[in-house]
């Protein structure tokens, strides 16, 4: 079976990752030694970035995945701040602030690096449609799912497999896949 080492200290990227490349035959090995997050308004460059300074750090192929959501009525707001503002407002401070607002359009965006020692990075990129929620609905997964309305059910409603078919992880892995096979 083929291994890759993953390097996030979001323990629930990794478990969507996993979870994914077992049905592909690919064994994923978690790595929490982290990375410096590039500062830039695309998530591209940040993973492009950080795939490239583990690949060196560690001396082995590696990847990462640098995601966020961007709600259009806030012009992507938090997209590549995602991380922090989850930390410190947390689905609860996206609520309030969206509390007046209609348009609740948003996505997910996923961007996959891949990094070998000695060579530049490659990216891949998944997105997923969907609307801020007016509440929190379930428990499932991980960060902003549980606001993230997905055709009348939020991302924290769905369980692993559900969300792994249709996430932007999903759809930003499998052109990784293709790209690995
Ligand atoms: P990163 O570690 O800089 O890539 O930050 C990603 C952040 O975006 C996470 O900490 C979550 O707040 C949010 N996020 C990304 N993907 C998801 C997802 O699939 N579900 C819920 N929140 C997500």
């Amino acid at each position: 079976m083929r291994k890759i080492v993953f390097v996030t200290t979001n323990n629930g990227k990794f478990h969507e990752v996993k979870k994914i490349f077992e049905t592909k035959n690919l064994e994923v090995l978690q790595n929490k030694d982290g990375y410096p997050e590039l500062q830039h308004d695309d998530l591209e460059p940040i993973a492009a970035y950080g795939a490239k300074w583990a690949a060196e750090k560690l001396k082995l192929p590696v990847m990462v995945d640098d995601s966020g959501l961007f709600i259009e009525a806030l012009s992507g707001f938090p997209g590549p701040y995602s991380s922090f503002v989850e930390k410190h407002l947390g689905n609860h401070g996206i609520l309030k602030l969206m509390s007046e607002v209609k348009n609740r359009a948003a996505f997910f965006k996923s961007v996959i690096g891949y990094c070998e020692p000695g060579i530049e990075a490659t990216v891949f990129t998944g997105t997923v449609e969907g609307t801020i929620s007016y509440e929190k609905r379930g428990t499932e997964g991980f960060g902003f799912d549980p606001i993230f309305d997905y055709n009348g059910v939020t991302f924290g409603e769905m369980n692993d497999d559900d969300k792994n078919k249709v996430s932007h992880r999903r759809k930003a892995l499998d052109k990784f896949y293709e790209w690995l096979d």
